[in-house]
């Protein structure tokens, strides 16, 4: 292996690799609250990610799995109750409680201050703490923003180094001093006595998951999992980054970007929208089915999606990202084999099985379960136990961290400093009932009234109930970091600086029968529903008008490879007037809440989709 000669050997990981005077100053500020028995400055070198991984295999944090298959991935169990986002834990701490808006919890900022410095006070004994520099998008990209995150966890670092750009290249950039470094503070809280033996996934009980707006700083506790420890993604990258984005005429969304190559080779960029665990990575992966010769689904970005309108009114998007950090039960060769090819080597697996050859397993990785297995709780597991107790061996929010650049599709302008050109906006959510399979809304409004009104069933990704209806506006209930009238009013304003608006539309691949099967293949045969929207946002495909919008008529959709029967798909695209009148007073609900900063537009949306129906 070539190594590289950003990290000599001898360097002391102590001393400081950013000139900038205020962030050293910041750190010793942080480290003096803390009080870490080290600390140490993240390179960013493949030296470093070898030397943490090494030292996590010790300390039992790490499972190296068996080379032959899995070569350069690594395996961690979390604490089975640190185990996905904690919403009910996430704050905005806005000066003022009506600008995080009632769908955000608000502490009073100078409040939530006190008891941070008192939950961080001394927090790092015992521990190193690491300085993270991290850019969310290419670091050449104008669209690109600069983080630190300090940390006490390596598995963060190790993460952070797949799903960001970090290390040297990042203290020149801060160096600079040209972008606003946003300040980001993580502690798994779990102090260690001299004398004490660690855990293999430190952690607290009691999470805080903070967010200053005004001030752009970042402040998260007690969890070392996912979106709650990985500051980049959620926390910066949409809830910092929409504040940024609302003040600057842009857009932060939890969106995943592809491009729709044609067999002309005409290239075709959109953004869909879904609430998590309801399809993003797949979508973001596809491989159009039979019958699709010549077509070609190209990746950008699999979750977060940075959207501007640039001089001539085109919207442009770049993924802030440089991972993927995605769902793994239901990822198999059949499903997604980009996924399953970018998660082949250099990748984390967190919360899944472990197989007796030191492989790893999920549900639905393959046909056949593997006759026993290592469950994500250290359990011994069979599908026999399974049959009986019913216990999963993987945990249903159990994720891989797998480098981007390893997608087999991944698009060759996925890094391109000025991003992609977006001709389409889609929405999706999860739901039984109601939603057909697609329809287009019939302007910008009226889109942004489809996103703002979208409701999903919840998932695993968050702690709590799982298959209840909740509304999630643009898949951003748990990620706007302002207030929810106010996204959409900024929503509708964007429109204003575009030369051209892309189409709008929305999808639901998860509609069932009465016997609650699904109605639609989903997978690969989304390829079908992503061609007539890629028609239709060129000006080339009919449709037929119905009052929720424009869908297509069975002979709209190609067909070929697929005997799917017209009578499914009617019911797939049914718009059952009785069941609408309820999805729109189900609409109200959040419109009460939001009323004083709800936009006219919004509330003249609701009114002419009640006239129509
Ligand atoms: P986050 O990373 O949490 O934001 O999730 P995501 O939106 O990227 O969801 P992902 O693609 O990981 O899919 C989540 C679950 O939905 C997996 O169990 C998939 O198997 C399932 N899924 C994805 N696409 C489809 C589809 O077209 N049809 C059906 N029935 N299930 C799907
Ligand atoms: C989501 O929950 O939408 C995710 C996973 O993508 S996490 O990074 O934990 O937010
Ligand atoms: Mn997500």
């Amino acid at each position: 292996m070539a190594t590289s000669s950003a990290a000599p050997e001898t360097r002391n990981p102590a001393t400081p690799l950013a000139r900038n005077k205020n962030l050293r100053k910041w750190v010793e500020k942080m480290a003096q609250l803390t009080q870490p028995d080290n600390i140490y400055w993240v390179d960013g070198s493949q030296e470093e990610w070898d030397m943490l991984c090494d030292q996590m295999v010790v300390s039992g944090t790490f499972t190296r799995l068996n080379q032959d298959l899995w070569p350069g991935c690594f395996y961690a169990r979390s604490d089975k109750d640190d185990v996905a986002r904690v919403e009910d834990r996430t704050y905005i701490c806005s000066l003022s409680k009506d600008a995080a808006g009632p769908t955000n919890n608000w502490v009073n900022p100078f409040e939530m201050r006190r008891k941070l410095k008192g939950l961080f006070s001394g927090c790092m004994r015992g521990r190193t703490m690491y300085v993270l520099p991290y850019s969310m998008g290419p670091i050449d990209s104008p669209m690109a923003q600069i983080g630190v995150q300090l940390t006490d966890s390596p598995y963060v670092v190790v993460n952070m180094r797949i799903m960001a750009r970090i290390g040297m290249p990042v203290y020149a950039e801060i160096d600079k001093d040209v972008k606003r470094v946003v300040p980001c503070v993580h502690s798994v809280g779990a102090p260690l006595a001299a004398g004490d033996t660690d855990v293999t996934w430190p952690c607290n009980k009691e999470k805080y998951i903070v967010h200053f707006p005004e001030t752009r700083e970042i402040w998260s506790y007690g969890s070392g999992y996912g979106g709650n420890a990985l500051l980049g993604k959620k926390c910066f990258a949409l809830r910092i980054a929409s504040n940024i984005a609302r003040d600057e005429g842009w857009l932060a969304e939890h969106m995943l970007i592809l491009g729709v190559e044609n067999p002309e080779g005409e290239k075709t960029y959109v953004a869909a929208a879904f609430p998590s665990a309801c399809g993003k990575t797949n979508f973001a992966m596809l491989i159009p089915p039979d019958g699709f010769d010549g077509w070609k689904v190209w990746t950008i970005g699999d979750d977060i999606a940075w959207i501007k309108p640039d001089e001539t009114g085109q919207l442009r998007a770049i993924n802030p990202e440089a991972g993927f950090f995605g769902v793994a039960p239901g990822t198999s060769m059949k499903t997604n084999p980009n996924a399953m090819a970018a998660l082949s080597r250099n990748t984390i697996f967190t919360n899944v099985a472990l197989t007796p050859e030191g492989g790893v397993w999920w549900e639905g990785m393959t046909d056949s379960p593997p006759d026993h297995c290592t469950d994500w709780q250290g359990n011994p597991w069979t599908p026999s136990i399974a049959k009986v107790k019913g216990t999963k061996a993987a945990h249903p929010n159990s994720r891989f961290t797998a480098p981007a650049s390893q997608c087999p599709t991944i698009d060759p302008a996925w890094e391109s400093p000025h991003g992609v050109p977006i001709s389409a906006i889609i929405f999706g959510g999860r739901r039984a009932t109601t939603m057909p399979l697609v329809f287009q809304a019939f302007n910008w409004s009226s889109g942004v009234y489809t996103g703002a009104t979208m409701g999903s069933e919840t998932t695993a990704a968050a702690a709590g109930a799982v298959g209840k209806v909740r509304r999630d506006p643009m898949a951003m209930l748990p990620f706007c970091g302002y207030h929810m009238g106010d996204y959409f009013r900024h929503w509708l304003k964007v429109q204003r600086l575009l030369s051209e608006t892309p189409r709008v539309f929305h999808v639901n691949w998860f509609r069932k029968d009465a016997d609650g099967n699904f109605l639609w293949p989903g997978f690969r045969e989304n390829m079908r529903v992503l061609k007539w929207i890629v028609d239709r946002a060129k000006g080339r495909a009919a449709g037929r008008e119905t009052p929720i919008g424009w869908v297509p008529r069975y002979e709209d959709i190609e067909w070929k490879g697929l005997d799917f029967p017209v009578e499914i798909f009617d019911q797939l695209q049914e718009v059952d007037r009785a069941a609408w009148k309820l999805e729109v007073i189900g609409h109200e609900e959040l419109f009460i809440e939001l009323h004083d900063h709800l936009p006219p537009e919004i509330v003249y949306e609701r009114e002419l989709l009640i006239c129509r129906l």
